[in-house]
């Protein structure tokens, strides 16, 4: 977002020796530790961050052959869409629609990453982690990530440090087009759904919504969706059909609707390209909130919560934002 402070200790954290280092020093010094990734789904506060900041910056992708597949474990500093560029050019499926999402690797299963019709836990075979609190490493399967939507262990318990994940991944010459944006796309072009065309198409979709990072394009200054579609019961979808009759609702897991936040912030009287001073929403797509060109932490907290407030208003639904927030919180509803 380009917004926030400095660091008062920082380290670059590229070997596990390194990472017990900083955090033995970090607990005989009693500092608090903030643990930062790509740094691109994150709204740190203007005065900075007073402790340690512990950059990831662990890389390496191993690749082990498993019967027909290829179990890839993947260290928490790789850049994540080179991952995933690699993985499709290597004809492995399953994470192609993950294309385009800026960050670190390590980041993926710690909010469960999902776009165009994949999420990440569909291929995790196991997350490696260690505990801030021990400097004890441990290694989680695919069950005791608990994962759910933007969700999981990781995030619920935030003492975890993830240094790697393993991927299971089947090759594959096509791609997931479930999503419906991407079916217009091939129905529109007519080109064969490969593995290397889906990412292309989703990179393009992903441009056009200004949802990959690019100095060029300034629609793209903030950190993707700034809030999670909500997870609502039946009876909530219930009261919002009777006086809104075509509010989008997805049927997810145990009987619940997923709403479209960008939907409701629309249909709050948000819409697309609505300014707060310094901070706007994205002309592209409701849900971004955009630096618009000198911004800080506090104007990005402001504009989220008047956006949160209103759709509260409106709908009666609290959204819940998506970026890690650190020093900063939106107005209490
Ligand atoms: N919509 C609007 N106005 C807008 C934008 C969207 O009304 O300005 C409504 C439309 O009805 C549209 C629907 O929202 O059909 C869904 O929009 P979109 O396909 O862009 O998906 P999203 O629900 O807004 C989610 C993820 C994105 C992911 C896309 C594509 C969340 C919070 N966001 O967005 O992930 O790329 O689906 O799968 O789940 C992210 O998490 O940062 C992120 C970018």
């Amino acid at each position: 977002m380009a917004v926030g402070g400095p660091a008062r200790w920082f380290v670059n954290v590229d070997s596990a020796a390194r990472l017990c280092e900083a955090l033995d020093l970090a607990h005989s010094r009693k500092w608090s530790v903030l643990v930062l990734g790509g740094g691109s789904n994150l709204v740190i506060d203007d005065t900075g961050f007073d402790g340690l900041v512990l950059h990831i910056n662990l890389l390496g992708l191993q690749t082990n052959m498993e019967g027909g597949a290829t179990a890839v474990r993947v260290a928490a500093g790789e850049p994540f869409d080179r991952v995933i560029q690699r993985l499709v050019g290597m004809g492995l499926g399953g994470v192609e629609c993950l294309s385009g999402i800026p960050g670190a690797a390590g980041a993926a299963p710690i909010q469960n990453i999902g776009a165009y019709g994949q999420e990440i836990c569909e291929v995790v075979q196991s997350v490696e982690a260690v505990s801030l609190e021990t400097g004890m490493t441990k290694c989680f399967d695919r069950e005791a990530c608990d994962f759910s939507y933007r969700n999981s262990l990781f995030k619920r318990d935030p003492h975890w440090v993830v240094t790697s994940m393993t991927l299971f991944l089947e090759p594959s010459e096509y791609g997931n087009v479930s999503y419906r944006d991407v079916q217009r796309f091939f129905s529109a072009s007519g080109t064969p759904t490969t593995l290397s065309a889906v990412r292309d198409a989703v990179l393009s979709i992903r441009r056009s919504k200004s949802m990959v990072l690019d100095p060029n394009d300034p629609n793209s200054r903030g950190c993707g969706s700034f809030f999670t579609n909500p997870i609502v019961e039946p009876d909530v979808i219930n009261r919002l059909r009777a006086d809104t009759p075509d509010v989008p609702a997805y049927p997810t897991q145990n009987g619940r609707f997923k709403l479209s936040a960008g939907w409701l912030i629309e249909h709050a009287g948000l819409k697309r390209g609505t300014r707060f001073g310094r901070v706007g929403l994205s002309p592209k797509h409701a849900l971004a909130i955009i630096n618009l060109g000198g911004a800080c932490a506090k104007d990005v907290v402001h504009a989220a919560s008047v956006v949160r407030r209103q759709v509260f208003d409106q709908f009666g639904v609290v959204l819940v934002p998506e970026p890690v927030l650190v020093g900063v919180a939106l107005d209490p509803m």
